[in-house]
């Protein structure tokens, strides 16, 4: 596969180089012992804007099993933007730093850092993608079915940056992708564009609905948080749109859903119910399971 650059989106990828990154996954989940020194001398740095549990412990437990040492650094070590600029923070980590995974409010700083850094950055979530999440789904559901072509995933939700990713992955790989959203929740028209895109080239669908009915027989029903971190909206409004949209027992059953999906964190008894989020229908484990492997693939490509 070609040389990987940065990960800002998942849209860098065509098709095939995006299934050879799933399959680079897969060995690297199966085989770890051969990538033990993928990345030895090498330094990453880790910058979060916002809080995380999964993704800097996967990263940096990963980066550690590939041989290489990662650099944490939260908002106490000089906010982006605040002490300094955005590209002079960058530039300087790169003088010291071989990558740079950034949690960050603002696509748009995630832009600027690949832009001025010259080091490979990487996306760990902004307000517009999370692309090292998707890529571990799509390793669950490659792992769950032979053919991802075959797939039908069903989104329910709010159209956040989970939702995109996922819309992007879902094109690059084949999938039938229900997008079912309450009104005035839509994914961003451009990214819906971009996925269609895709989509052309792969046999993909990209459909939006407003109706649960839409997610009928789906293979597999995947929602996030209602309210995403940085979401300025009003809690009590948010529950009362998205209440009517929340996965619960009686809905996998009415709709005949084999698995359930979350990239976590959930919220209990709002967008799920503990019933579904603890069944065996449930992915989430193995989706964050699947976070280290996917993001050693993606490190091990920026390097190789
Ligand atoms: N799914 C995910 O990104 O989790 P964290 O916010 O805990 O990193
Ligand atoms: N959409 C959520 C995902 C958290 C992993 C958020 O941005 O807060």
């Amino acid at each position: 596969m070609n040389k990987l650059q940065h990960l800002l989106s998942l849209a860098e990828f065509t098709p095939a180089q995006f299934a050879d990154l799933l399959a680079l996954a897969l060995k690297v989940k199966q085989q770890p012992a051969n990538y033990s020194q993928a990345l030895a001398g090498k330094s990453i740095a880790l910058i979060f804007e916002k809080p995380s549990l999964r993704t800097r412990v996967s990263f940096d437990v990963g980066i550690n099993k590939l041989g290489g040492h990662s650099v944490y650094l939260d908002q106490q070590n000089g906010a982006m933007g605040k002490r300094e600029t955005v590209a002079d923070f960058g530039r300087n980590l790169a003088c010291w730093t071989d990558a740079i995974v950034a949690r960050v409010f603002s696509q748009a700083t995630l832009d600027e850092l690949a832009a001025t850094s010259n080091k490979p950055v990487i996306n760990a979530l902004s307000d517009r993608f999370h692309p090292c999440q998707a890529l571990a789904d799509l390793l669950a559901l490659t792992e769950r079915f032979t053919d991802l072509k075959k797939v039908h995933l069903a989104y329910v939700g709010d159209g956040n940056n989970v939702c995109h990713s996922l819309m992007l992955g879902a094109a690059l790989s084949g999938i039938k992708m229900t997008v079912i959203t309450p009104e005035g929740f839509l994914p961003a028209a451009d990214v819906v564009t971009q996925a269609k895109q895709i989509a052309l080239q792969t046999g993909a669908s990209i459909s939006l609905s407003q109706d649960l009915n839409s997610a009928n027989g789906a293979d597999a029903i995947y929602t996030d948080t209602w309210l995403s971190m940085g979401d300025k909206a009003n809690p009590e409004l948010i529950a009362k749109t998205f209440s009517p949209y929340q996965i619960n027992q009686p809905l996998m059953q009415q709709l005949g859903v084999t698995y359930f999906m979350h990239c976590l964190p959930a919220h209990r008894e709002h967008e799920v119910t503990s019933e579904v989020l603890d069944s065996q229908a449930s992915l989430v484990l193995l989706q964050a399971e699947n976070r280290m492997h996917a993001q050693n693939a993606v490190l091990i490509s920026l390097f190789s």
